[in-house]
């Protein structure tokens, strides 16, 4: 450890922020002053970093945040970053900080972003997977899924009972721009009939055949959970149904941003801390251009080109089967 001339260690937050990025927060700069390294919190993404918005962290700024949802650092999702002007900007403003290694937290267009940086300016560093959708390649978990997918079923749980009491059928559409993990296991978990994401299109006359027999069967209300990324949305699922049939009384809720809030749960909180760790340790045992990732319960550190380029974290099939099974 400490093989590297690292010194000072910035960290920032990117694209959509996640339950537990306060977590990694604290990770990192407690972590960088374990090893006597100094912390500098870029503020607001690449944006921030743009434009210098950069200040000290200590360890004391980082207390009281574990359990806090949002982010510290803000966040943002930069188009000016993805020129190379704009990114000979970020590095200056780096250079004049004195940052000589970073730790982004945040999803695959922040660590893309942060690979063209460390190709451009040799700063080493490492990306940590913060985002809900749970979409990228190279980890089992990433920061703020787990709590996004409780929030989920708990909203779940709350329709049920009001669709019960009018035997409504729900059509709920949970986030993920083109990802369907938050929807499968927020499904599973909360009983839905049927589950609806991008990765494994179901037909809208599949769909409808297994609501005619969930009728059939006697069940009174339904409740349908559908990907935001999915082809077909709720809101055009809903319509569809109604315009075949009136047996149905049907309703949609959208929820929306606020799954992307609240505070972590542990799970998200331990993820949290053991990223943001292995993120400095990484760094300064001579890592750059990873991303961390959790695989059987271990940190890994995956390379940019191992993870990127295309490649997704796949939908199990064994959670498609069991969803099928058990909505019967
Ligand atoms: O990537 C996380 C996510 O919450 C997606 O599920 C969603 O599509 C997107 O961010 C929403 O982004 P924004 O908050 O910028 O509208």
């Amino acid at each position: 450890m400490n093989a590297t001339s690292i010194n000072k260690i910035g960290v920032f937050t990117s694209g959509g922020d996640a339950p537990g990025m306060n977590a990694a927060i604290r990770a990192v700069v407690r972590a960088s002053n374990f090893f006597q390294k100094e912390s500098m919190g870029i503020a607001r993404g690449y944006e921030g970093m743009i434009e210098g918005d950069i200040s000290k962290l200590g360890t004391r700024s980082v207390g009281n945040i574990i359990q806090r949802g949002g982010t510290i650092l803000k966040s943002a999702r930069s188009e000016t970053f993805r020129t190379k002007e704009g990114r000979a900007k970020a590095i200056a403003q780096l250079r004049k900080h004195g940052i000589d290694g970073l730790v982004a937290i945040g999803g695959d267009g922040t660590f893309t972003g942060l690979h063209a940086l460390i190709e451009e300016s040799g700063i080493p560093a490492i990306c940590v997977p913060g985002t809900i959708d749970n979409d990228i390649a190279g980890t089992d978990y990433t920061i703020g899924y787990d709590t996004a997918t409780n929030t989920a079923v708990e909203a779940i749980d709350r329709i049920r009972d009001t669709a019960l009491s009018h035997n409504r059928l729900f059509f709920i559409e949970v986030m993920g721009r083109h990802s369907g993990y938050i929807a499968l296991n927020s499904a599973i978990a909360g009983g839905a009939v049927a589950v609806i994401i991008p990765e494994a299109e179901t037909t809208f006359d599949e769909l409808y055949t297994i609501l005619e027999q969930s009728g059939k069967a006697n069940k009174k209300s339904s409740l349908v959970v559908v990907a935001e990324g999915a082809k077909l949305t709720a809101m055009d699922l809903a319509r569809m149904v109604a315009e075949r049939s009136n047996y149905f009384d049907i309703k949609v809720t959208i929820l929306g941003h606020l799954q992307r809030g609240g505070s972590p749960t542990y799970f998200d909180r331990v993820l949290a801390s053991q990223m943001g760790v292995a993120a400095v340790e990484g760094l300064l045992g001579g890592k750059t251009d990873c991303m961390v990732g959790i695989r059987n319960g271990k940190m890994v550190y995956n390379s940019f080109k191992d993870i990127m380029n295309g490649q997704t974290h796949e939908i199990d099939p064994g959670a498609l089967r069991l969803a099928k099974i058990l909505s019967t």
